[in-house]
Parts: C-alpha cells; sequence; structure tokens
C-alpha cells in the first residue's frame, strides 16, 4: 500500500526501541540490565490508584469533556498555584493523554510552515521530531558539558533569526539533568520576551530535583513572561504513572482553546479513569513523590561515584530527573574485538551485546559524545550494569 510521503520524515523513538530491544532479549532469556528506560521503577501509589478503583466502580467509563475533566483542571491549578506560585484558572488548562502528546498538541497550533524552533543541546528526543510534524524547522542550540548543560541567552541569540517563532526549554533536561536556576531562567525570560518569542516550558520532571535545588517555572517570572509561555507537566514521572497517559498544560486561553479542538478531532479525552486517578495524585498526600526523590537522589550518588571510577569514560552531577549522561568520547574511535566503535551508536549496541547493558546512544539527543544512563532502577541494578559496562570498556583497544 502507498504511505503518504511525510512518513519518510517520521522516525522511531529510539528510547522506547532501545527498551523494546532490552526486552525482546529479556524475553529469549538473555539476562539485560535495561539502563535505557524513562519511566520510574516504582509502583504507582495506592491512593492513586483507589481512586481509579472507585471511577471504575462508580462507572465513570464513558466519554468526558475532550480537554479533561473540570475536576482535573481544578486539580492542575491548584498544583500550579501550590508548587510554583502561578495563578491560572480552568479555562487556561487542558488535559492529554501525557506529556508527549500534549507537545504534539502544542506544535500543532504554535508553528507552521517557515518558522524555526529553538532548542537547547542535548534534548528530548521527541520535541526535533514533533516541531518538523508541525511543519517548522527545529534549531539546535549547543549547551556547554562544562558549563553544566545551562542554555545561556548569548547562544541563544546567535541562533534567533527573523523566523524564529518560540523556545523549547526544558529543566531538569531529560537527558543532561541540568536544572537551570532562578537567574538563568530570568535571563532567558527576558530573551524571549524582548524577542517576541513562544516559550514551550516542559517541567515533566520538575518534582525530581537534588542538592536543594529549586525547580522554578518559567511562567512564575512575570506576568509578561507568562503571556507567552506555555507550560507542559505530567503526572508520568512525579507519581510513578507513566502507563496511566496524562498530561496537560497551561497557557494563554486562546492556546488552550485551539489545543482542545485539535484534541477534539485526534484523540477526544484522555482516559476518563486516569483522570480521576491524576485528581488523586495532585490533590492527595504528596510524601510519596518526596519519598521517591528521596530514592532516585541515592541513586544518582550510585551511578555518579560508580561511572565517575570507570575508564575512558566521565559523568557531570546531574542536578534532575532520573539520567546520567556520560561523555564517552575517550570510546570513540577504538575498537571493541575487531569491531570499530565509531559513534554512541556502536558503543550502545556494544554495550547491549557484549555487557548485556542496555543505554541509549547520545546522538539521538543531539551529542554523539555522550550516552544517557536512566537510573529509575534499583540501587542493585546500577551496580552491577555499571560494572558491567566497565568490563566491557576495558576490552576496548
Ligand atoms: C522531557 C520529557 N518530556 C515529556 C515526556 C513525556 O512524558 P509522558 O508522555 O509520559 O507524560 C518525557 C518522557 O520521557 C520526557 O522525558
Amino acid at each position: 500500500m502507498r504511505l503518504a510521503a511525510r512518513t519518510a520524515a517520521f522516525t522511531p523513538s529510539a528510547t522506547l526501541a532501545i527498551t523494546a530491544r532490552a526486552r525482546r532479549m529479556r524475553a529469549e532469556g538473555v539476562d539485560v540490565l535495561d539502563f535505557g528506560a524513562g519511566e520510574p521503577d516504582f509502583d504507582t501509589p495506592e491512593h492513586i490508584k483507589a481512586a481509579a478503583v472507585q471511577a471504575l466502580r462508580e462507572g465513570f467509563t464513558k466519554y468526558t469533556a475532550a480537554a479533561g475533566i473540570d475536576d482535573l483542571k481544578d486539580a492542575v491549578c491548584l498544583k500550579l498555584k501550590r508548587d510554583n506560585g502561578v495563578e491560572y484558572r480552568r479555562e487556561n488548562v487542558i488535559v492529554s493523554c501525557g506529556a508527549k502528546h500534549t507537545l504534539y498538541n502544542v506544535c500543532m497550533v504554535l508553528f507552521q510552515e517557515g518558522d524555526e524552533v529553538l532548542l537547547p543541546a542535548p534534548y528530548w528526543v521527541s520535541y526535533p521530531e514533533q516541531i518538523r510534524m508541525a511543519g517548522a524547522v527545529p534549531i539546535p542550540v549547543e549547551t556547554g558539558e562544562a558549563d553544566g548543560f545551562r542554555s545561556r541567552v548569548q547562544a541563544l541569540e546567535a541562533a534567533c533569526t527573523p523566523r524564529t517563532a518560540g523556545l523549547i526549554r526544558n529543566s531538569p533536561c531529560n537527558p543532561t539533568g541540568a536544572v537551570l536556576d532562578r537567574k538563568d531562567l530570568e535571563a532567558i525570560a527576558a530573551f524571549a520576551v524582548a524577542r517576541r518569542l513562544t516559550v514551550i516550558s516542559d517541567e515533566t520532571y520538575e518534582a525530581l530535583t537534588y542538592d536543594g535545588h529549586e525547580a522554578v517555572s518559567i511562567a512564575a517570572l512575570g506576568e509578561e513572561v507568562r503571556h507567552r509561555t506555555v507550560v507542559v507537566n505530567s503526572l508520568s514521572k512525579a507519581y510513578a504513572m507513566t502507563g496511566w497517559r496524562i498530561g496537560y498544560a497551561a497557557g494563554p486561553v486562546e492556546v488552550v482553546q485551539a489545543m482542545g479542538i485539535f484534541q477534539s478531532q485526534v484523540t477526544s479525552n484522555p482516559t476518563s479513569i486516569a483522570q480521576r486517578a491524576a485528581v488523586a495524585a495532585l490533590t492527595g498526600p504528596q510524601d510519596c513523590v518526596r519519598a521517591m526523590r528521596a530514592a532516585f537522589a541515592e541513586r544518582r550518588e550510585a551511578v555518579v561515584a560508580a561511572v565517575n571510577g570507570l575508564p575512558r569514560i566521565s559523568c557531570v552531577r546531574p542536578g534532575g530527573a532520573f539520567y546520567a549522561f556520560p561523555n564517552v568520547s575517550g570510546c570513540l574511535g577504538r575498537r571493541a574485538g575487531g569491531r570499530p566503535l565509531g559513534t554512541s551508536a556502536d558503543l550502545a549496541d556494544y554495550l547491549l551485546e557484549e555487557a548485556r547493558v542496555a543505554v541509549v546512544p547520545g546522538m539521538e539527543f543531539g551529542s554523539d559524545r555522550h550516552v544517557r544512563i536512566s537510573y529509575a532502577t534499583s540501587k542493585a541494578t546500577i551496580l552491577e550494569g555499571v560494572r558491567r559496562i566497565g568490563e566491557a570498556l576495558r576490552r576496548l583497544r
């Protein structure tokens, strides 16, 4: 059957692909350790599951309003006020099937042919694809490893052209774990306002910051920048709810309305019972989030120390999220057996086959000098996985 020409430009999600490959190997009996998955290994907290069960029992199983139920929009407003100090009303909020879906909707209503969208690199794998699906062009803007992968206005300014329509920023960042502080964000906010750019602020990992880092929402930095910003967030990472598929956006009414119309023709509402579970997550006790964050913080120490003890690779200390992003340039250009390792993808293949450890090649995130290690897994798995990586790296010539 003929496929539409646009499908030629689609690329599969590298992170999902590596996880699927690791799962397949496991099903075949290979003992693979998965550092690829971008999801908490914790179970969804009981009180959240109980809310979904209650919704089921009550027969809350029909279509809801396409843009989400009012109770959940109110819960999102409450959360944004409580955690971020920003006031939004119901009409500023839309609920979608995860932040990935939310971001796609945002791109579709905000960007068009001829637009350029600034993307601090390394970036999450789906941003460039979604920008391109909307007909616009992603413009990667390098951030420096020595600078903790923080986006700097000077670099953003240098990449700006009359076609620049917006900027996607993600803090804490997947894959680097970089967290922008208030001062960094104030500079970016002033730049966006001066250049009249739309800011998409992906705050998916907001709940997971360490070392006293505060995850500030750029929308909280004044009315001018708030009017130019769409905040995107998710229940997936903070509440271990990846499979429930609930994410949301808060922004100017006209943007949210356009997203609602688009969503009403594409997916209709996110799952009814998952929405009720999300209300419980956002309005219920938050100690589950703190407990998971404490566990991630401990694992972060373990992974950074272990990786930095290995030959030929080094890792900056991530301030948030649950990823380490070690620099592997010391491994590239070497050989494993007879096989040359020219790229981060070659190295990831080698580690999967020889060390039985799944990592994601950095090239998928816009840096071929790195690989991503997810530490959303037990400490024992982290230590064993890094040990295996070390063994495999010592065999490089
Ligand atoms: C930076 C970032 N944004 C958005 C998402 C999407 O999350 P979800 O669709 O599960 O809400 C992810 C998931 O990995 C992510 O890493």
